[in-house]
This record gives C-alpha cells, structure tokens and sequence, in this order.
C-alpha cells in the first residue's frame, strides 16, 4: 500500500456501520478517501502519507476489555485527525481523557450549541441539530484539548486541540441529517488537512486509463459482459484505454430478461464498436436445468453451464493474458470482523473461479477503488446509457430463480412477458428509480379463473419491487393502486397462460428480495 497520486484521507474502520459512509463524503469533497483497519501500523500510515485521519465510530466501548485501540505512535506522526463517536472516545482516552457511561444512551437529535470558534466549526451556524448515537461519552477533557461545541446532554461533544490539529466529535458528521455535518467534514479535510480538492471522475478516467494501458501494454483482455452496470462500465473503460485489444463475451444463458441480449448487442458491439463474442448457450442451460426445483442445485448448474462456455469463448479469444472484473470498492474493504484479512469476493455471475489451469489469467480491476454511486457517475462519463447506468440489480442466475418449480421455455417466456409489462408501467409512472429492484415471479401453482365465458385453470405469477440501501434489507414498495391495478389488468390480458397477478408485502428479513 504506497502512496497514491491524490491526496488521500484515511479512514480507520473501528467497525461502525458509517465507515463506508465517511469515506464517500470525503469523496464527495473530491477527496480521495481510503478505509483500513483501525490496526494499520504508523508506519504504513507514513508510506501512504495521508493529508488526514479519521477515527470511524465503533460498537465497543472503550471501557471493555479487548476494545480496539489503533497504533499509538500514529499521535506522533504530525496528521491531523479527527474522532467520530467512538474514534473520539479512543483518542480521548489515549491522551489523557476519560470516559463514562452515563446513566441514559442517547439515540437520536440533539441541539448543538457552539460554544468557541474553531476551524473545524467554520461555518456552521451557533445552533444546529446533530444525529447522536452513542453509549459513553466524554467525561474529562484529554490534555491539551478544549470543548468547542456542547448538547445539553453531552457536554464534551465537540472538542479541539487546535495546536496538534486534533479533533472530536460525539455526533455523527456523516449521516445526512446532522445540520453542518458535510461543512464540518469540508472544514476538516480542506482547511484543517489542506488536501487539494482534485479527486473527480474526469481525473480518475484518466489516471485508470494509463493505468490500464500501462497495465496490458501490447497484451490482450477478457471480459465477461452481463449487462449489468458493473461489468459494463468495465467493458467501456477498458475499451476506451486499449480499444481493440478489448474482447468481450456475452453470454445469452436464455435466463434473461426480455430485450436485454439485443440492448447489450446495441450498445457494446453497435454503438462501442466493441469485439463482441456472443454466445447462444440458451439450449445448453435450459437442457442442463431440465428436472430442477431446488434453489441451490439450480444456482449450481447455472454457475457450472457458465464457466464452460465462458472457456470454450476465451479459447476462441485467441491469446488472452487479463480477465477484467467488475470488482467495487465495498467489496474488497479490508474488514475487521471476526474472520479478518481481506474480504475479496468475486462476483458469482462472472465467477470464473473455476476456469482450468491453463486459463489462469490474471485478473483486471479498474473499479476496485470505487463505490457503486460512483461507478454509475463513471458510466455517464463514459457515455453509457441511462437504462444500462441505472439498471435494478438482476441475478447471476438469471430468471432460473425466479421460476418456481419445472423451468421450461415457455414457461420464461411466460415470464419475461410478464416482467417486461411490470417495468414497463412502473416507468411509464416514473417510480423506476425510486425503487432498488422490481421483479416478477411464476409461481409453481395453478388457479382456477374465467375469461369470457370460459374457465381457464392457468399460472399464478407474484410481483415484488423493494426499496434499499445496500440489499441487506428491505422494505416492500408502496404503490400508488392504479400502477399495480394497470399492470395487473396488462398482465392477465396480454400474456398467455396467466390468469391470477399478487402483490408481495413482505419485507427483507424475514423474506428475501428473491423469492428462491
Ligand atoms: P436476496 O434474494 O438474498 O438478494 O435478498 C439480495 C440481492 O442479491 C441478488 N441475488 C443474486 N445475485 N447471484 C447474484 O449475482 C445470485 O445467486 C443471487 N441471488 C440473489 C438479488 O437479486 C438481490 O439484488
């Protein structure tokens, strides 16, 4: 981990759910942000050279045994930090101070008073409500610092020591509804670290495409094309930096929604000009899934099915050293739960894992260091289109989980049709993007229905649309009636075979987005 070429705030993650959250709105100040692990030696901390430290907050309490407490040399290193929450309380405690429980938790507002100028409150005005959440807190100044801001609970809860350029905050500056949080992280990174503000897409587009070209030189890449917006900012990002030396493999696994095997073709081999190899392995998949019911054999067979023909595709590629991955940020922060070390995951729709030996390429990740609302600024630079940028997350495998029961082609074509009407008048309402993921179901039940004069004993299909922030949880979508009344009059009258639409109100957990 050396030095990078951009001013770089460091995160110390001390396990707070707001870690990945204080680094974007570093980001968002254009500077570059980083998050290690609260065990990060001072040494490391000097070859990176940040113009900054933050102490993340954290679930222990520096009072219990065993609460973690990062290098104690990073105090003489001369950066300026600053403690949120948790990050406060260890610096305080580190330096002099104390800190107690007191009687009450405090969750939730609180009115700051300001009670001394200090840079680090430039400004913000002398009364603003601040997030709380917290157990202990602040009970004896450390040396050398000065209370600067106060709430009537917490009396310690800005504090300054203007001299080592160290500060503290009891509140949480990241979250969105403390008043003067943004300006405060602002002052912190630019006028108290005086970091350049140069961090910006355009500048990351360039220094990755050097990057990139350096990278390959006069070698060739692979990169597995999903049409999901991942591995699609990948495929234009590459693509821009070595142009031909680019290959990309579609693979039509006949799992996919209608439409998108053509809105890929359009965009990457059309528009792009990029080499394409699409794959027609529809039959492949469908014959090998023939029988299946049981979610996880069925993810199996799918991941299996992929992996050979994605071999059988990069033989045809020719001499191919890199594979390029849609790999982000969140998924190769150094965590420090329990298990430790690095977490990398490889994405399972693109899980080539199990390529064989002799396709061992090296792998490709120029998105490693971006976060998802990122990558989606990036393709917008990159010229991507707003329904590839914007796109709901969709499954690796594909509508084989979302039909319950026997897969057969026509019963996803049964699907696909139905799916295709959902989104569409959920974007006709202009709800599209207010909702994290939509998505239908066939059930493998049967109802009994009339139509005309005829009873018919068809298909029973589920629609779900969801709201969330990461997918971990989430809550069912409140449609306006005459959405879901449009798309299910649409659905039992356009598609064949349907006679029975429902609604599901289940909210993820105890439910999961998909239904297998
Ligand atoms: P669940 O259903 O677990 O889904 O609440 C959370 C998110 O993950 C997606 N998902 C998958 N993505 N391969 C994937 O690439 C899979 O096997 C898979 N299963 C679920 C799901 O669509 C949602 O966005």
């Amino acid at each position: 981990m050396g030095k990078s070429d951009h001013d770089t705030i460091l995160v110390l993650d001390f396990g707070a759910q707001y870690s990945q959250l204080i680094a974007r709105r570093v980001r968002e100040q254009h500077v570059y942000s980083k998050i290690v692990p609260y065990t990060i030696s001072a040494q490391e901390i000097r070859k990176i050279a940040p113009k900054g430290i933050i102490f993340s907050g954290g679930p222990m309490s520096v009072s219990s045994e065993g609460s973690p407490r990062p290098d104690e040399k990073i105090f003489s290193l001369g950066i300026p930090i600053l403690g949120i929450c948790y990050g406060l309380q260890v610096m305080s405690i580190m330096n002099g101070g104390e800190v107690k429980r007191p009687q009450k938790r405090e969750y939730g507002f609180a009115d700051l008073h300001v009670k001394k100028a200090s840079p680090l409150l430039k400004d913000i005005d002398e009364n603003v409500r601040v997030w709380m959440s917290h157990g202990d807190s602040v009970h004896a100044l450390p040396d050398s610092f000065e209370c600067i801001a106060s709430t009537d609970n917490c009396e310690y809860t800005v504090i300054a020591n203007d001299q080592s350029r160290w500060y503290g905050v009891q509140f949480h500056p990241e979250v969105v509804h403390s008043q003067g949080g943004t300006q405060l992280l602002r002052n912190f990174v630019i006028d108290i670290c005086k970091a350049t503000g140069d961090w910006s897409m355009e500048s990351f587009i360039e220094s990755q495409l050097a990057s990139i070209r350096e990278t390959v030189k006069d070698r060739h890449v692979l990169c597995g094309l999903s049409g999901g917006v991942d591995s699609s900012v990948v495929a234009a990002l590459i693509h821009k930096a070595i142009k031909d030396q680019l290959t990309c493999v579609f693979v039509n696994n006949g799992l996919l929604r209608k439409g998108e095997a053509d809105l890929v073709r359009t965009v990457f081999a059309d528009n792009f000009k990029i080499n394409l190899q699409y794959a027609d392995a529809e039959d492949q998949f469908i014959d090998a899934l023939k029988g299946l019911s049981d979610p996880e054999e069925k993810r199996k067979v799918v991941g299996k099915v992929f992996i050979d023909v994605f071999e059988q595709e990069a033989r045809k590629a020719g001499d191919i050293t890199f594979l390029a991955q849609g790999t982000l940020y969140p998924d190769v922060i150094e965590s420090i739960s329990p298990s430790g070390g690095p977490s990398v995951t490889i994405k399972s729709h693109h899980n080539v894992g199990g390529l064989p030996e002799d396709l061992a390429f090296t792998l490709l990740e120029p998105l490693r260091e971006l976060f998802k609302d990122e990558v989606r600024e990036l393709g917008k630079e990159l010229g991507l289109p707003d329904e590839i940028v914007y796109r709901h997350p969709f499954p690796g495998p594909g509508l084989a989980v979302r039909c319950i029961g026997e897969i057969t082609k026509e019963r996803l074509e049964t699907l696909r049709e139905i799916d295709a009407i959902f989104i569409e008048e959920i974007r006709k309402a202009g709800l599209y993007n207010d909702i994290w993921q939509a998505l239908a179901t066939l059930l493998p039940v049967k109802s009994v229905g009339v139509q005309g004069d005829e009873r018919t004993y068809e298909e029973v299909c589920t629609l779900r649309a969801v709201t969330s922030e990461d997918a971990m949880t989430a809550d069912w979508f409140q449609f306006p009636p005459q959405v879901l009344q449009r798309a299910s009059s649409r659905i039992v009258n356009e598609v064949v075979h349907v006679n029975r639409v429902l609604y599901d109100i289940t909210s993820k957990p105890p439910g999961t987005i998909e239904w297998e």
